[in-house]
């Protein structure tokens, strides 16, 4: 029988070492033995973006990108977006089972009954200025919470994280209706506990002098799946924000801070936001072949919600996404932008450059068109993507912190600047030179 085992030839020494392969993967630190001499740190490997390195070992998501599958626990993301509920499919990712009836009645109790913010956290909002952005505000906020919740630090004792799951996760709706109403010089309306997560949030953002507010249930529902669909990717930029910062022990309103800042950047969460405004920038169906040609030629932006790390296939979130949105266009009505949309698609598809790349839409590609008809402002599009990965960020951090294989990250680097050098005073300063670009060993 074949053994499970890698072979490598160090040839600097003629040396022959043999590695255990688990779960198709060798472990980076079997490398270090590999020395040219006894002064030697030893072999590593060098993988900037970890494009091709695992960092932990999860039992949350999977996805296989060739084929556009994605479970989260083993349920397909088709049938949790159809079946499930996203507060169902939080307590999923969280607990790695789908809740019992009275599980998911205590659930449903702990995220409801946690939505309110100290009315400091209000001043806090206040505070900014009138066309601050609110992701901006969200990770702010976020790491606000902190400072209200001072017992989060003990993230070892599972009733502390417990309770600042519940937190965090009702929170967080609070926190972007606050910006979006602070954004508008809208007073800020309290969350209602009789409403369901995603109902509650359309009351926070959008009540005005009703006295019990309605959620429309077709945009209610669509909202609910949307927050299905992005609550989590397994190790994405934000994810291993989520996981790097949590590493050190710092406490989840601070962690997740810094998860919602990864997700903030366009090539991430942000994404949505750069589609809508390349959308307004296209402008008409028949400018499209141009901007095609400009992204190809590299002279203009890449295609915004096109490609991804991941999958080479058509992203399974996309698709349900374009379901979605016919649903939210016969209540809103159509948003003209779809057209310049489908024919971006279109033409990308059959294209070359696209194909030979392998690069389709992203869940990003359509969810700005939903919400833009759903009346959310563009900056309120990665905001949206925050409130639905919450649970994710937190399932990561959890799963990071029980693992007895993590530590602190902490990345190992080639070190390409100068040789040690002597201070120089400033008189005697001429032009410094440029460093020499030899790689020097790591230092141990
Ligand atoms: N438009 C045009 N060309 C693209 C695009 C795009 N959207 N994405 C990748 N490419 C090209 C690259 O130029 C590169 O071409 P080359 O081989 O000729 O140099 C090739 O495809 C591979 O691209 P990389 O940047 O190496 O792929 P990577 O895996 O690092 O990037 C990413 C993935 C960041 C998502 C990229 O596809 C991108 O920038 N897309 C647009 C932004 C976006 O939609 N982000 C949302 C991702 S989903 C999410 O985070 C929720």
């Amino acid at each position: 029988m074949a053994k499970n085992t890698l072979s490598i030839t160090d040839n600097r020494t003629g040396k022959t070492y043999e590695l255990p392969v688990t779960d198709d993967t060798i472990k980076a630190i079997d490398l270090r033995p590999l020395k040219f001499d006894d002064t030697d740190f030893g072999l590593m490997s060098y993988d900037p973006a970890f494009t091709n390195t695992a960092s932990c070992r999860s039992q949350i998501t999977f996805i296989d990108g060739d084929r556009g599958i994605l479970w989260y626990r083993g349920y397909p993301i088709e049938q949790l977006a159809e079946m499930s509920t996203f507060p169902e499919t939080a307590y999923l990712l969280l607990h790695g089972e789908l809740p019992t009836q009275a599980e998911y009645e205590q659930w449903i109790y702990e995220i409801t009954h946690h939505t309110f913010l100290h009315e400091n956290v209000k001043k806090l909002v206040e505070g900014f200025r009138y066309d601050a952005h609110p992701m901006g505000m969200l990770v702010s906020t976020l790491a606000a919470l902190s400072t209200f919740y001072p017992e989060s630090k003990e993230v070892r004792d599972p009733e502390v994280r417990r309770k600042q799951i519940y937190r965090l996760i009702a929170k967080t709706p609070t926190l972007a209706a606050f910006a979006y109403r602070h954004s508008r010089g809208l007073p800020y309306v309290q969350p209602d506990n009789d409403l369901s997560y995603a109902g509650n949030f359309l009351n926070m953002l959008f009540r005005m002098s009703e006295v019990s507010y309605e959620p429309n249930p077709v945009l209610e529902k669509a909202l609910d799946v949307l927050f299905i669909l992005h609550a989590d990717h397994e190790q994405n930029c934000s994810a291993n924000a989520m996981r790097s910062v949590g590493s050190s022990l710092a406490d989840p309103y601070c962690s997740s801070a810094a998860a919602a800042a990864a997700l903030y950047g366009p090539l991430h969460g942000g994404a949505n936001e750069a589609v809508l405004r390349m959308l307004h920038e296209i402008g008409t169906v028949k400018n499209v072949p141009k901007f095609i040609e400009k992204v190809k030629t590299g002279e203009g932006t890449r295609l915004m919600g096109f490609g991804h790390r991941i999958y080479k296939n058509y992203d399974p979130r996309a698709k349900i996404i374009k379901q979605i949105a016919d649903q939210v266009f016969e209540v809103m009505g159509r948003n003209p932008l779809l057209d310049i949309a489908l024919e971006l698609e279109r033409i990308a598809l059959q294209d070359d450059y696209f194909v030979k790349r392998k690069l389709y839409p992203n869940v990003d590609f359509y969810s700005g068109i939903i919400y833009q008809a759903m009346g959310f402002p563009v900056e309120m599009f990665p905001v949206l993507f925050a409130i639905g990965r919450m649970p994710g960020w937190l399932a990561q951090w959890q799963e990071m912190l029980l693992d007895a294989e993590q530590k602190i990250a902490r990345p190992r680097q080639v070190y390409t600047g100068h040789k040690q050098r002597d201070y120089l005073p400033l008189e005697r300063r001429g032009g410094v030179p440029e460093p020499e670009r030899k790689p020097a060993r790591a230092a141990t």
